[in-house]
């Protein structure tokens, strides 16, 4: 039996497990996939004593570990390396590799229910670990990339990063999470995606933009998957705009996961149906 991971802290509210030991069991493939609780301090230890073990396939990495993990690893590929986040390990005889799937998750997500990212503008709530990777697609595609923060700090430093990408056609700027910056951007923005965890479970009563901000010819993408439909996606389709939850994201980022642990094509019609006996309606 190989095992495969999800690394984060807390991981106990994830729905990966689910998705991947379905999609494990129906092909009938020897994996399990463990949810590992682990607190900053420890994950350097767990890496160095148990994810280089024979019986370790790799691992999915999650809040707050995105970025610290790469320092723990042997090798990362091209695409994390640019954007600071690995959300994908393969071990391979003790070998560490890193890689990001949440950009393919992300951009998959999005062509599927927006079409061509060439050229939009996008406001992009949170510059962490999701952000990173949300912000690193645009950045190739949009024509101005809105990068908003609580922490401005690190909207400043992800913005500067990727403006000095050769791959980087957009206009990034830093923006502070305030009233009046939110209400610009957003009126602006073809595009509107939440990267934080506000309006996630329990605190599904939570949003970031006010309702009177939001507008018929927004598209809003909140990553957050529970419940459903957040109160940001509620009030975005009150005022006449499209929106997807992160459900997509999750199924197709997990789908490129599976393949790299696995070899295999993910039973992706599989991946949906269980996340959508779980969570209710997620498409
Ligand atoms: P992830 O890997 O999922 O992106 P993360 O790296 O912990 O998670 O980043 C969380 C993001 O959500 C950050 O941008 C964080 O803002 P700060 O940089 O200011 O911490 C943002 N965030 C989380 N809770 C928030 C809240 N209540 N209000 C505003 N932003 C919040």
């Amino acid at each position: 039996m190989k095992i495969c991971y999800l690394l984060g802290y807390p991981v106990e509210h994830s729905m990966s497990a689910l998705m991947h030991n379905a999609s494990f069991q129906s092909l009938n493939l020897p994996y399990r996939y463990e949810l590992k609780s682990i607190p900053s301090a420890e994950l350097v230890n767990f890496v160095e004593n148990e994810l280089r073990l024979p019986e370790v396939r790799g691992a999915n990495v999650t809040i707050p570990h995105k970025h610290a993990i790469i320092n723990t690893l042997d090798e990362i590929d091209e695409t994390s390396s640019k954007v600071g986040a690995v959300n994908t390990i393969i071990n391979k005889r003790g070998y560490l590799t890193g890689y990001n799937t949440d950009i393919t998750g992300a951009y998959r997500a999005l062509k599927e229910s927006y079409g061509n990212l060439r050229d939009v503008k996008v406001a992009i709530l949170g510059a962490g670990g999701a952000s990173k990777a949300i912000s690193y697609l645009f950045a190739k595609n949009a024509s101005i990339v809105s990068i908003i923060n609580r922490t401005l700090k690190k909207a400043e430093s992800l913005a500067a990063t990727l403006s000095k990408l050769k791959e980087c056609i957009s206009e990034v700027q830093a923006l502070p999470m305030e009233h009046e910056t939110l209400k610009k951007a957003v009126k602006e923005a073809d595009i509107l995606v939440n990267t934080t965890s506000v309006g996630m479970f329990p605190k599904s009563d939570e949003t970031l933009v006010s309702k009177t901000l939001l507008h018929s010819e927004l598209f809003v993408f909140d990553l957050v998957y529970n419940p459903p439909q957040t109160r940001l996606i509620r009030e975005a389709e009150e005022m006449g705009a499209k929106a997807i939850n992160g459900i997509p994201m999750l199924v197709y980022q997990g789908a490129a996961a599976f393949k790299l642990w696995t070899g295999r094509n993910p039973p992706e019609e599989l991946m949906f149906k269980t996340l959508k006996e779980k969570l209710g309606d997620c498409r």
